[in-house]
């Protein structure tokens, strides 16, 4: 558990320096902008324990896939974000000793993340092995108005000694990744340019040929006064460094100011990505520092305008949520459907910064309800322009006539997990990206998007299924073997009634999206069915036939579902008689006995209930929800937010205010003992949603939202915005009322429990706790 760092509304600070955390710290501490992002790693030179990460979107490389056994229909490379240009680093020399904080003694230490402005900011006094004192002053941030553009300023007092000091500021893409298969360098090709104060580098991405530049320009002012010094100039392969001397004394103040622009071709001419990177960098400068912070901040203050998240009385709460909130929109601004959200976003470099199916699962509702329609979208398009890849991924494993299997992990479509229990059978993925389409229509009411692009790919995602179930004699079922659901720490089970619920479900919805559009536009329907060679008779019935007749396992004895046919034939024990020092089991047990074991990763059948909630009764919720959930030992980051979620429709608060906390705090608490590798993004988004789903309520039902409000103990009230059709709504209560403001749009019907309330302009409704009295509306 993480003490180290205050807890604050709004910032996460460290106060003295802990170099044992200084990964984990590094990791909380990152900052993006949608485009681009970095660890929180100090500007100079460290010699201890660090991973400098800077990261660009959408730019990677393939790497070759590393594998024991070869199997067929493996992907030939795991696509990895490369590690890209240290922008923010510079080398400090104090009359020759380099100015590192794990030689020097550190006589005090402050570093803060400013969430509310978006600044990494931090303070220290040094005293140097030479016996100079220094103190450095610094802030830096990738700025969200300009997402071009990185900005520092650093500043350097002297405390005591004088002589030369040496400033050497450089933009270094001679760099590495750390998980790199081959421990080989992705980039090639370096050039370079200098022109006064400004310089260039850019170089070319192995195999895939991404170019990537960043332009910086340099500004030194010592005492209050602009410096005009010609600098030193190293230019190397992939690597371009100004570097300053100056004779300084005790009471003297230097302050480099380095703005740095940096994109690739993603977004820029080839052959014109260095030139419009200095073009860039110039107008960043005439700009001017001061300038372009308030632009900086004045966007974060927008940003905040909508997404904040209000929690009274729980610091710890308020912290954690925020800085959730602050991640996910670091990582993603949905100006790109190119772009996606990687399990660690720019915070390391675990999980390639591939998509998973944690975007569609996790990050789309908090992205719907959070900010504008056309973010959410983006994300649904992504994978609508690399249907291609999948049907051409399924074609690779024996499925035809258009069948679609999205990746697991991808980067650009194509497939690049490569354990075969995964790549091959975790084949639910599949299923959440069906349901994305659905939720993001149902909230909002986007017809025209669901014609034009979703249909297309839920035929596809239907297709397959309607080829991975077979018929069963014994049963005479359809059934579903060889698949691993959710729960990864089971592999190759037979009927994983999830996968099975929500291929169904796929299925139905598919066939009642075919039939509203035939009747609303028959042409368009002819047209896209031609284009898609769908052949209504036989497909729709055979659809038809194996939703009548798909084999769902339920144990009727205990009234559950059964996580797939031979759970309950495992010996069952409770994840609380794990010893503690044998958890996470996943760094203790072997995978053998991980697999054999009862206990569950993550949400499964869970799951099904978390997205399907209308099939079921809330008695079903109940059993199967304490049937399961003793028996999850949550190693998935993913697992405590939909736990959350259904532990308050179960008037459970207190386990749904510990699974929030656990989610929100994950990071921060660094409760998996992992965040030096990277923070958990997607499951920030989990974090979200257990507040405004779980104790908020919120929920969308017959083109209507809703609120059924409620507190945990900890809590004196709660405050949330939610986009809505048009519409911006404030939802804020406490344990007397709720009060729901229309900010924006007009009025609209809002459900609050059971009601239906006209909302034009605020309404009052009086809380209720669990099991207490109806509410009334007040005004
Ligand atoms: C989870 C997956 C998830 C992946 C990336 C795994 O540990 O089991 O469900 O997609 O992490 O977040």
């Amino acid at each position: 558990m993480n003490t180290y760092l205050t807890i604050d509304p709004w910032k996460l600070m460290e106060q003295g320096f802990h170099p044992e955390h200084q990964m984990v710290t590094e990791s909380l501490f990152s900052l993006g902008n949608g485009r681009f992002g970095q660890r929180g790693c100090f500007e100079e030179t460290y010699t201890g324990k660090t991973l400098q990460g800077n990261y660009l979107a959408g730019v990677y490389y393939p790497d070759k896939t590393r594998v024991g056994w070869w199997k067929n229909g493996y992907p030939e490379y795991f696509a990895k974000v490369l590690n890209a240009i240290d922008w923010s680093s510079l080398r400090i020399s104090m009359e020759g000793e380099e100015v590192d904080l794990h030689q020097a003694t550190c006589e005090s230490f402050y570093r803060e993340l400013d969430m509310k402005r978006g600044v990494l900011s931090r303070q220290c006094d040094l005293k140097l092995v030479n016996g100079d004192r220094i103190s450095i002053a610094s802030e830096r941030y990738c700025h969200a108005e300009y997402p071009d553009l990185g900005i520092l300023r650093y500043q350097i007092r002297i405390r005591e000694g004088k002589g030369t000091l040496a400033v050497q500021s450089y933009l270094d893409l001679d760099v590495q990744n750390q998980d790199a298969n081959w421990e080989e360098k992705f980039w090639e090709d370096g050039q370079t340019q200098m022109d006064g104060q400004t310089a260039v580098v850019s170089a070319y991405t192995r195999k895939t040929r991404f170019r990537a530049a960043a332009a910086m320009v340099n500004q030194l002012s010592l005492n209050g006064t602009i410096l005009d010094l010609d600098p030193f100039r190293v230019q190397r392969d992939k690597y371009v460094e100004l570097g300053y001397e100056l004779d300084v004394e005790a009471g003297d103040e230097i302050i480099l100011t380095k703005m740095v622009s940096m994109s690739s071709t993603l977004y820029y001419d080839e052959t014109r990505l260095p030139a419009e990177m200095m073009t860039r960098v110039e107008e960043a400068r005439l700009k001017g520092y001061s300038a372009l912070l308030k632009a900086h901040e004045d966007h974060w203050a927008r940003k905040w305008q909508e997404a904040d998240i209000v929690i009274d009385g729980d610091l710890s709460a308020q912290q954690a949520i925020r800085f959730n909130i602050f991640q996910l929109y670091q990582t993603y601004t949905g100006d790109d459907d190119r772009l996606n959200i990687g399990p660690k976003g720019f915070t390391g470099e675990k999980y390639g910064g591939s998509t998973y199916w944690d975007t569609e699962a996790y990050c789309l509702p908090f992205y719907l309800a959070t900010a504008s329609p056309q973010v959410a979208r983006q994300l649904l398009l992504y994978r609508h322009r690399q249907l291609p890849q999948a049907i051409a991924n399924a074609r690779k494993l024996g499925f035809s006539g258009g069948a679609a299997l999205f990746p697991m992990v991808t980067m650009n479509g194509e497939e690049c997990h490569n354990e075969w229990e995964i790549t091959f059978e975790e084949i639910h993925r599949n299923g959440a990206i069906a349901y994305a389409i659905h939720d993001y229509v149902r909230y909002t009411g986007d017809r025209d998007y669901l014609w034009s692009h979703g249909l297309e790919v839920l035929i596809a995602i239907s297709r397959f299924w309607a080829q991975r179930v077979h018929w069963s004699s014994p049963q005479q079922r359809y059934v579903m073997h060889g698949v691993t659901g959710p729960n990864e720490y089971e592999n190759n089970v037979n009927n994983n009634w999830y996968t099975l619920y929500i291929a169904r479900w796929c299925l139905t919805y598919t066939r009642d999206v075919i039939h509203e559009l035939k009747s609303q536009d028959p042409k368009a329907w002819l047209q896209l069915a031609d284009q898609l060679k769908f052949y209504e008779h036989t497909e729709l019935r055979q659809w038809q036939e194996i939703v009548d007749f798909l084999y769902l396992p339920e144990d009727k004895e205990l009234g559950i579902f059964l996580q797939q046919d031979g759970y309950l034939e495992k010996e069952q024990a409770l994840a609380d008689s794990i010893p503690a020092d044998q958890r996470p089991l996943n760094e203790h047990w072997s995978w053998d006995r991980i697999l054999r074991s009862c206990f569950i990763k993550q949400a499964d059948v869970l799951q099904g209930f978390y997205f399907f909630e209308e099939d079921f009764d809330l008695d079903q919720l109940r059993r199967n929800y304490q049937y399961y959930e003793p028996r999850t030992v949550h190693e998935s980051s993913l697992s405590p937010c939909v736990h959350a979620i259904l532990a308050c429709s179960l008037d459970e608060d207190e386990k749904a205010y510990e699974m929030m906390m656990r989610t929100a705090r994950l990071d921060l608490d660094n409760i998996n003992n992992d965040t030096k590798d990277g923070c958990h993004i997607t499951s920030m988004a989990g974090t979200w949603m257990a507040v405004v789903k779980g104790f908020g309520g919120m929920r969308v039902r017959d083109d209507q939202v809703g609120f059924s409000p409620r507190l945990p103990e900890a809590w004196s009230g709660l405050n949330f915005r939610v986009r809505w059709r048009g519409r911006s709504l404030e939802i804020a209560f406490d344990r007397q009322e709720i009060r729901m403001t229309l900010l924006e749009g007009a009025p609209l019907p809002v459900r609050c429990y059971e009601e239906v309330y006209s909302l034009s302009d605020e309404i009052r409704v009086r809380f209720r706790s669990p099991n207490g009295p109806s509410p009334g509306a007040e005004h």
